[in-house]
């Protein structure tokens, strides 16, 4: 019992550590975020989104047709684009980087200015109009594949918090109870001689 919780506590403290950086930088003018590689914890980049997993994560996120209902649901201006939420994984992997200054047609399709992207991030040259190919390389798709992990770890934790709590109550109990039994038998041993 010692053992479980001592692992359980441990378990806890490190998901609690791994998902404590990055969040979702807000955009003036934007009703999405825009999601940051570098954000987020080493050992999350390291082991999580490495050269090894991402390929298969993509092919995932691909098959999946996550911008599916970006491109083809919503013909919208500009202006309402901009206004919209999108999800961590649309915002990183179905358009370019705000930074990058592209210019809206469509959610998947954006016109580079003749003066070449705005700033030289990686992702703006990544980025490709080819619709089985968009942003899925990109540092920024990385990034909202771990907002969603991180998001989900931090329920993993909280529920952990709440088994632990609940079984160090129970231990707690047990041990008490194991104590009073082994005094009660002592003294009414003691009296008997
Ligand atoms: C987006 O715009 C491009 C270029 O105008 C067009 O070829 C493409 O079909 C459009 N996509 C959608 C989903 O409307
Ligand atoms: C889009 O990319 C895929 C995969 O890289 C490639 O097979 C396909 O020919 C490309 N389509 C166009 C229109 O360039």
């Amino acid at each position: 019992m010692f053992l479980l919780i001592a692992g359980l506590l441990c378990f806890t403290v490190f998901t609690v550590i791994v998902t404590n950086k990055g969040v979702g930088e807000a955009i003036s003018g934007r009703g999405y975020k825009e999601y940051r590689l570098g954000d987020y914890s080493h050992w999350l980049q390291n082991y999580v989104i490495n050269e090894k997993h991402w390929e298969k994560i993509k092919s995932c996120l691909i098959d999946a047709q996550v911008c599916k209902s970006l491109g083809e649901a919503r013909h919208e201006s500009a202006a309402d684009f901009y206004k919209s939420s999108l999800s961590p994984t649309e915002s990183g992997c179905c358009k370019p980087p705000t930074s990058c200054g592209f210019e809206y047609q469509n959610a998947t399709f954006w016109t580079v200015p003749k003066s070449g992207p705005a700033v030289p991030d990686g992702d703006c040259k990544t980025w490709s109009n080819n619709q089985t190919v968009l942003c899925f390389d990109c540092q920024s798709c990385k990034a909202g594949v771990l907002a969603n992990i991180k998001k989900e770890w931090r329920q993993l934790a909280i529920i952990n918090a709440g088994i632990l709590v609940f079984i160090i109550v129970v231990y707690s109990i047990g041990c008490c109870a194991l104590r009073n039994n082994r005094s009660d038998r002592y003294h009414r041993h003691k009296s008997s001689v």
